[in-house]
């Protein structure tokens, strides 16, 4: 009877083991990187200084972080394009000039009045909020 029940435990223990594993490995995972790149991100330049760009102009009327509004959520946009100068100069002409096409129909009006710099300090913050 006691051996019975030690073997019972043990499957049992065995099998909490699994379905841990089998079902939380990807979502503790990214929780765990999230909440350590958020830490991470308040100490960096680059998304502080990005996000109050961001806030101060307009970008905000069609961008969520997380959602999608008229324009692509920022973490999707993140997600889509590596974090190299490269994509941040394209991305940061693109936020300048407006256009269409690489996520819909829809275009992102023109911001003819931001500087490169700007635009691409802006560019820097979003590509930060990857999260694969
Ligand atoms: C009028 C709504 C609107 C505003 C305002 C706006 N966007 Fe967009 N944005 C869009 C749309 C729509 C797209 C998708 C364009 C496409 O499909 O190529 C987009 C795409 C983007 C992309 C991805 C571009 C690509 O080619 O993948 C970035 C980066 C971006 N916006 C940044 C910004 C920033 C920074 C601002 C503020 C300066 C801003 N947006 C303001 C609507 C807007």
């Amino acid at each position: 009877m006691k051996k019975y029940f030690v073997i019972v435990a043990v499957v049992a223990a065995v099998a909490a083991c699994n379905s841990n594993t089998n079902s939380s490995t990807t979502s503790d995972s990214s929780a765990g990187t999230s909440a350590s790149t958020s830490s991470d991100l308040n100490n960096n330049p680059d998304y502080k200084k990005g996000l109050d760009l961001i806030a101060s102009n307009d970008c905000l009327t069609c961008h969520k972080v997380d959602e999608k509004v008229t324009g692509p959520a920022y973490r999707d946009v993140a997600n889509k394009y590596d974090n190299t100068d490269a994509n941040v100069k394209m991305l940061a002409q693109k936020v300048i000039t407006g256009g269409s096409g690489n996520w819909g129909a829809v275009a992102m009006t023109p911001h003819p009045s931001l500087s490169q710099a700007d635009a691409e300090q802006m560019v820097k913050y979003i590509l930060l909020l990857k999260n694969k």
